[in-house]
């Protein structure tokens, strides 16, 4: 498969897709973009999760479409709190935070969940804005939340979308990207902690279906988003 160069602030979420979206997140899509349109990589890597939810959901646990979409519009406004002005000026300026910084980011899932529901999103993807850095173990934060034997599928699999994204993503700044295999064996390391155990299996499914389509045990970032992406399509259109 060729990987196309795209315009990297283009949106790689086709018309078709995005034109079925809900008002209420095309509307919180609107606000992200107005807050946060001077960081095209905050917009990528909320469109990279959403593909790669959809994919897990899709591809191993066999969801019907419309649970597949909703796992889709989770991804696209799991971090729709940091479009908050003060933890985009955080997050952007290009520097290590101190503590008392990271504390104000990871406000970011309680003033987003806040930002998703005045946008009129359905309460499931709220719970995913809300509970998407809450640990399998209790750890994570927000600190004060429900335990996480009520948290639904649906956020620990957009949880573990952002954490597959987050690893490999050749763009971030603080952390050298992990190949996709070395990926999968370190979020492996996390199940049971991180990440709800029953994951554990979805993820080598899915990762093992990648490879297959990629022809390639450990492709590039590139040609694995790029597949990531096509294969999520094919349960979105
Ligand atoms: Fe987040
Ligand atoms: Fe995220």
């Amino acid at each position: 498969m060729n990987h196309i160069e795209a315009d990297p602030s283009s949106s790689m979420v086709p018309d078709s897709v995005a034109s079925i979206l809900p008002d209420s997140v095309k509307a919180t899509l609107k606000y992200v973009k107005k807050e946060t349109s001077t960081n095209y990589l905050l917009q990528r890597h909320y469109e990279n999760t959403a593909f790669i939810a959809a994919g897990l959901a899709a591809r191993v646990d066999n969801h019907t479409v419309p649970q597949v979409q909703l796992y889709f519009e989770s991804g696209l406004v799991h971090d729709v709190g940091k479009s908050d002005p003060e933890i985009f000026s955080l997050i952007g300026n290009g520097r290590a935070l101190s503590e008392e910084e990271s504390s104000v980011v990871q406000q970011h899932p309680s003033i987003g969940y806040t930002v998703a529901l005045e946008h009129g999103v359905h309460i499931d993807i709220a719970h995913v804005v809300l509970y998407h850095h809450v640990w399998w173990d209790g750890n994570g934060y927000p600190s004060t939340i429900t335990p996480h034997q009520n948290i639904s599928d649906m956020v620990w699999c957009v949880e573990l979308a952002d954490a597959i994204e987050a690893s490999m993503d050749p763009n971030r700044i603080y952390r050298h990207p992990l190949t996709p295999v070395k990926m999968v064996q370190d979020i492996s390391a996390g199940m049971g902690t991180h990440f709800h155990p029953k994951l554990h299996h979805t993820l080598h499914l899915w990762y093992e279906s990648i490879q297959g389509q990629t022809q390639t045990d450990d492709p590039s970032w590139e040609l694995f988003m790029d597949t990531v992406r096509s294969d999520a399509l094919k349960f979105l259109l």
